[in-house]
């Protein structure tokens, strides 16, 4: 049998935490023959919720669960983790500063990046799904730097998968038929998905251009963007909770594939792409703004 592994999940009492931990547990993330155990964090006023998810994890009897850790210490739950999801965070909530939001979360994943650095493994992978997404996995790097730089990413399988759910949706196949599109930037509406490398592989055809099956262009450069770029915002609009089964299971799916991806070529590769002035601009834009959060984060840091 294989060694389990340790899966730290942040934030776990929280609504991605409850969707994301059962998942996990069920092999979801790390494949049906990977024994787990799970290291769930959540804050003090979070204990008994926290206490409550462990118990529905002990009823639900999982074969491949071999262990729950549940705490609200940092350096307890970071434990020789092998993998973490960071899920916790600080909320942005109404009338706050964007400052203040970014100065709540600098404090957290400064102190979470020293946790992670005394006590995960060696050669942990971290996902940071917490928002702002890109900006706590940049502040993580800085504060635990002995884990390696390329294994700190931030969630943004989700806007891929969404921006894949469109494409299917619009052209009525299935989203394993669509690939290669490329969401860039940073995990906020400024993001720009990219269909100009994307294709398709229609039912009994050969694999084409998305731009060519689609056969719209206006649509691509347009209200597909733009509603990937607000999809989040509709799920908070219909659900008065923002996205949450959805992000969990991109969260499995991000895990999934860069494991995959390490174990067959020794570690994630560079492609070349052709970036038309379209592309560019948009690129641009969320650049500057992945720079301005750069510079609020480390401002918070004096
Ligand atoms: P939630 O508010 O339901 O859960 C967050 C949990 O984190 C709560 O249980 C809270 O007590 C806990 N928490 C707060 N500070 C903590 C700390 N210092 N250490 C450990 N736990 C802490 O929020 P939800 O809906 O689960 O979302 C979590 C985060 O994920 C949010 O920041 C949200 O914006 C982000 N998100 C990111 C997505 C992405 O694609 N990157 C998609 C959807 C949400």
């Amino acid at each position: 049998a294989k060694e389990p592994v340790r899966v730290l999940v942040t934030g776990a009492a929280g609504q991605i935490g409850y969707a994301l931990v059962p998942m996990i547990a069920r092999g979801v993330m790390l494949g049906s023959d990977q024994p787990i155990i799970l290291h769930m964090l959540d804050i003090e006023p979070a204990t008994e919720a926290l206490n409550g998810v462990k118990m529905e994890l002990v009823d639900a009897a999982f074969p491949l669960l071999m262990d729950v850790v549940a705490t609200t210490d940092a350096m307890v739950a970071c434990k020789g983790v092998n993998i973490a999801v960071m899920v916790g965070g600080f909320p942005r909530k109404e009338g706050m500063e964007r400052k203040d939001v970014m100065s709540k979360n600098v404090s957290i994943y400064k102190a979470q990046a020293s946790a992670l650095e005394k006590q995960a493994a060696p050669d942990c992978k971290v996902l940071v799904v917490a928002n702002p997404a890109n900006t706590n996995a940049l502040i993580l790097k800085e504060f635990a730097p002995s884990i390696p730089e390329k294994n700190i990413t931030c969630l943004t399988r989700l806007d891929h998968n969404r921006a894949l759910g469109q494409l299917s949706e619009r052209l009525k196949i299935h989203v394993g038929q669509v690939k290669n599109v490329i969401i860039w930037g940073n995990h906020s509406s400024t993001q720009y998905p990219d269909v100009n490398h994307a294709t398709v592989t229609p039912t009994n055809s050969e694999e084409k251009p998305v731009r060519s099956v689609v056969a719209d262009d206006n649509w691509l450069n347009t209200e597909f963007i733009t509603t990937v770029q607000q999809r989040g915002a509709a799920i908070i609009k219909a659900r008065k909770l923002s996205s949450a089964l959805s992000a969990a299971s991109a969260a499995c799916d991000h895990i999934r594939d860069w494991l995959h991806v390490i174990k067959d070529n020794g570690q994630l590769f560079r492609v070349r792409l052709k970036i038309d002035d379209f592309s560019r601009e948009k690129m641009d834009a969320t650049a500057k703004e992945l720079v301005e959060e750069k510079t609020l984060a480390y401002s918070c840091l004096n």
